[in-house]
């Protein structure tokens, strides 16, 4: 016999002055292979049509549709309800602004971090459309590809203790853009210059290391060992800067 699954779902519109946070809860009875994005859109079109939540390619691969599923944050469209309980609360994830009921705006918070680090291949070569393409050792392109298949979702953020309790804290995923960009031989900035963007209690020494970020990765991207990797550059180039003063 199909499941009864009762859904806890919080409700705000902060475009509505008359809207006050709430939860509503909604029943539904499970399908075979639902998806909590088969769920959402179940309800919405046929108990709720003003439910907000957001969902692009449904494949795990856009990140829109992360949320906080009993507590922790995932991507709704890869989540089966057979894998949680009959009772499944759904809130918007934390740190991220709020749109609308589960919908939130992470592309703020993600233009502001790459801006912060400077996410991007700093060289001082013009570019020569003519020329052809450099080659890169496929190993090296393989592991920086690894680090590359972040989808921005913004879990590993909303499951990080200190990007909870501080706004300025860049998070792991920015760590991870870091670490790829260190790794590319394109990028000609100077372990100084990471330091700077990195080396400070809004980066690297910010991080409480409990990982919380790993945990919750769904395209589970090494950040343990990145994390881990940056520490001690930054921990190097800081006695080497202090031991330079000296
Ligand atoms: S290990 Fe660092 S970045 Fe990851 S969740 Fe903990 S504090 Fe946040
Ligand atoms: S590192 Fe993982 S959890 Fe964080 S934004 Fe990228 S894909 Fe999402
Ligand atoms: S809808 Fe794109 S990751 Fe879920």
């Amino acid at each position: 016999m199909a499941r009864k699954l009762t859904f806890n779902i919080f409700r705000y519109n902060p475009q509505d002055p008359h809207s006050v946070p709430h939860t509503d809860t909604f029943d539904l009875e499970e399908t075979e292979s639902m998806t909590l994005f088969i769920a959402l859109t179940q309800l919405r079109e046929e108990k709720d049509s003003s439910l907000q939540f957001d969902f692009c390619c449904r494949a795990g691969i856009c990140g829109a549709c992360a949320m906080m599923i009993n507590g922790r944050p995932g991507l709704a469209c890869h989540t089966l309800t057979k894998e949680l309980p009959d009772e499944i609360t759904l809130m918007p994830l934390p740190i991220f602004k709020l749109i609308g009921d589960l919908s939130v705006d992470t592309g703020t918070w993600f233009r502001v971090m790459h801006e912060k680090v400077e996410s991007w291949v700093h060289t001082s070569k013009s570019f020569d459309p003519q020329a052809e393409e450099e080659r890169m050792d496929n190993a090296l392109a393989e592991e920086i590809y690894e680090l590359e298949r972040c989808i921005e979702c913004g879990c590993c953020v909303a499951g990080c203790g200190t990007a909870n309790m501080r706004q300025d804290f860049v998070g792991a995923v920015a760590m991870n853009r870091i670490a790829r960009f260190i790794m590319d031989p394109r990028d000609q900035r100077t372990e100084k210059e990471y330091f700077e963007v990195i080396g400070t209690d809004e980066g690297i020494f910010g991080c409480m290391g409990l990982l919380g970020c790993e945990d919750v990765c769904p395209k589970h991207l090494p950040l343990q060992d990145q994390l881990g990797i940056l520490r001690r550059k930054m921990g190097w180039s800081a006695v080497k800067q202090l031991f330079r003063r000296s």
